[in-house]
């Protein structure tokens, strides 16, 4: 049987694995995510699903990779043929993900370019939608690919697939190696600035001040685990891939328990950063802090441009924000994109190059729907549903399966088994009885929500065909994929011993 990968050292590997959940999500998603929900009182909920579910998650996540060897499929596959498709969903999720991700980052490597001459122009939102997005007036009309955005996406593709096809060690690693220190280099550099800008501590208090009354709001506890999955990479597939190239006397928890920390904590450091800004932006215009700010995308591309347009050193400050978005979003869609790679490697056994080649080539494609005039829609409507819906289902079908029908405590014996300190009752219940309250409770409260109000005010076509058919595809596909004819390329042992109920 061939030998699997592994990562060189230790520091690679929480590296590549800081830098999967080190993203998109920590720079752009989380500030507006607080900003969203109230300011400071988010946080409660956030540490709350760091504590219950993101820490506990990630162990289970790790010790599966490292306990079966392989990716998603043939993980569950190992446990038992019958629970293939739920890797195959996992990873057909961050499939969808990583096409519209890549576009974010296209986004990114466009604006760190326009940075040098700030040309957002002066009135950054009207650039944003209407000549760099050329946005359209409805999803259903994508109008004209976008060039810039197209060839960025193409770049970013080219760099996720040199790392991919290189390997573990040589390539993503590496590669790891240099943007992680570079990406803390860069916001540190940021915010040691940003903090010294006059109004700055008005955007911080702000952001730390708790409102209470935030915290009786479903939504806001919602958000939080959903970011908290989006975040960590967990649920759909990433970690698993990476945990299955962990040697044997790699310790669990403990790599687990760092990879939570460093990100959660890097994504205080970005709200810090975006916040900071903002205080200084409410000051010069004479406004209160919860009026500058923009939701979603706006943050990051027409929020912020705005801000530095006002700030001094506005370049220095444009460049540093851009460039640390595009650093932190590539080691992200490596790390999404060497989940597919794994897991069709792991059924076809064409091998990591040829395998990438498919993998990447297929998703470049995929992903110039996204960098049409119609792109920006489309993204918002797949984000919404692949979020809401596609990690966290998968995340709950893989902790019932697991906690339920599996022998957790098994598990428990191997996480703690090379690992500093040991996990005990706690992590058991928190995977058999609170992260399936929980998560059953968003899903329900999501698929409510969504099929009584159109999500974001799309016309009920779009909704179906970028939202509901995608989801559903993803489901038929991975029922298809673990077929009796389509064994995996290397046989799969199943274990029996995990499986046997408790
Ligand atoms: N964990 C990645 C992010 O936060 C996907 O962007």
């Amino acid at each position: 049987m061939q030998q699997r990968e592994t990562w060189g050292t230790r520091a690679g590997f929480i590296m590549a694995a800081v830098g999967s959940a080190i993203g998109l999500g920590n720079i752009w998603r989380f500030p507006y995510m607080v900003y969203e929900n109230g300011g400071g009182a988010f946080l409660i909920p956030y540490f709350v699903a760091m504590l219950c579910a993101g820490i506990p998650f990630m162990i289970l996540e790790y010790g599966l990779g490292h306990r079966f060897k392989g990716s998603a499929p043939r993980i569950f596959a190992s446990i038992s043929k019958r629970w293939e498709w739920l890797g195959w969903w996992q990873v057909l999720v961050a499939f969808v993900i990583a096409t519209y991700y890549v576009v974010v980052i296209a986004w990114a490597i466009n604006y760190f370019i326009m940075s040098f001459s700030l040309g957002w122009t002066d009135a950054p939102k009207d650039f944003f939608f209407g000549q760099f997005l050329g946005l359209t007036d409805s999803p259903m009309n994508l109008g004209d690919i976008q060039w810039g955005i197209f060839g960025a996406a193409a770049v970013a593709w080219a760099v996720t697939f040199f790392a991919v096809f290189t390997g573990i060690r040589r390539g993503i690693e590496r590669m790891n190696k240099v943007f992680m220190p570079l990406l803390f280099g860069l916001v540190l550099i940021f915010i040691a600035r940003g903090v010294m800008l006059p109004g700055a501590v008005e955007g911080l208090n702000w952001l730390f001040k708790p409102d209470f009354s935030a915290l009786l709001k479903p939504q806001v506890w919602s958000d939080a685990f959903g970011q908290i999955f989006f975040s960590l990479s967990v649920g759909f597939s990433i970690m698993l891939a990476y945990s299955s190239y962990l040697k044997d006397d790699s310790d669990i928890n403990n790599n687990a328990f760092l990879t939570v920390f460093i990100n959660c904590g890097f994504s205080i450091v970005s709200g810090i950063m975006i916040f900071s800004v903002l205080g200084y932006m409410a000051l010069q215009q004479g406004v209160p802090v919860s009026e500058v700010a923009g939701a979603g995308v706006g943050l990051a591309f027409v929020t912020l441009p705005t801000a530095v347009n006002l700030m001094p050193m506005p370049v220095f400050f444009g460049a540093l924000f851009f460039l640390a978005l595009v650093v932190a979003g590539l080691s992200s869609m490596i790390s999404i994109t060497e989940s597919v790679v794994s897991s069709v490697n792991d059924k076809l056994g064409m091998g990591r190059k040829r395998t990438a080649c498919l993998v990447c080539g297929i998703g470049f494609m995929v992903s110039s729907m996204f960098t049409t005039g119609g792109g920006l829609y489309l993204l918002d409507i797949v984000d919404h549903f692949v979020n809401n819906f596609g990690i966290l289902l998968g995340g709950l079908a893989e902790v019932i399966f697991v906690s339920w029908f599996c022998n957790l405590e098994s598990m428990r014996r191997h996480v703690n088994r090379s690992s500093e300190f040991m996990v005990g009752s706690m992590w058991i219940v928190c995977l058999r009885i609170i992260i399936p309250i929980v998560l059953g409770t968003i899903v329900c409260m999501n698929f409510y929500s969504d099929l009584t109000v159109n999500y974001g005010g799309y016309s009920t076509s779009a909704e179906v065909l970028f939202g509901w058919l995608v989801l559903f595809s993803c489901i038929v596909m991975a029922m298809i994929l673990p077929c009796r004819e389509c064994a995996f390329a290397q046989h799969v042992a199943i274990n029996n011993d995990f499986r046997q109920r408790r």
